[in-house]
C-alpha cells in the first residue's frame, strides 16, 4: 500500500446542492441514495434550510433558500439547481483561513461562522479556484 499524503483539509466533508423544493428533493435523494435524511436545520442568518444525508465518511447537504435575498436564493436564480459547494474538514478553521488568506485566496468572511450541522465554517470565493465554492469546515465544539 502506498502512503497517502494528505494536506490539511482532511476529507470532503459534505457535498452542498442547491434545490429549490427542500421537501421534495428529501424525498428524492432518500429514495436514490437508500438512506434516511437525519438531520433539518435552518441557519436563519445565512436564511438557508439544510438537510444532511450521510454517505460512508462524507455527507450531502441539500440547500433550500428560507428568503428571496440568502446567498442560495442568488446561486439558485443566476445558476439554477445543482452542485453549489464543496466543504473540507480542517482541524483549525482559524489557521487554514490565515493561510488561504496569506496565498491571496477570498476569504467571505473575516472570521468563522456558525453553520449547520454543529460547524464552524468560512468559505473561500469560487473565481480563485475554478469556479468552485469552498467551505472550510471545524466541528464547533473542538474549536
Ligand atoms: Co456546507
Amino acid at each position: 500500500m502506498s502512503k497517502k499524503s494528505t494536506g490539511p483539509f482532511r476529507k470532503i466533508e459534505h457535498v452542498g446542492i442547491a434545490v429549490r423544493d427542500l421537501d421534495e428533493a428529501v424525498s428524492r435523494y432518500e429514495q436514490m441514495m437508500g438512506a434516511v435524511c437525519y438531520k433539518r436545520e435552518t441557519v436563519e442568518s445565512e436564511g438557508v434550510e439544510t438537510a444532511f444525508f450521510y454517505t460512508g465518511e462524507s455527507k450531502i447537504e441539500l440547500l433550500a433558500s428560507t428568503r428571496n435575498d440568502s446567498p442560495v436564493a442568488r446561486f439558485l436564480e443566476k445558476r439554477g439547481e445543482g452542485v453549489h459547494h464543496l466543504a473540507f474538514e480542517v482541524d483549525d478553521i482559524h489557521k487554514e483561513m490565515e493561510r488561504c488568506r496569506k496565498l491571496g485566496f477570498t476569504l467571505l468572511s473575516e472570521s468563522p461562522k456558525p453553520g449547520a450541522d454543529s460547524k464552524l465554517v468560512a468559505f473561500l470565493h469560487p473565481k480563485e479556484h475554478h469556479g468552485v465554492l469552498i467551505e472550510l469546515c471545524q466541528a464547533a465544539h473542538s474549536s
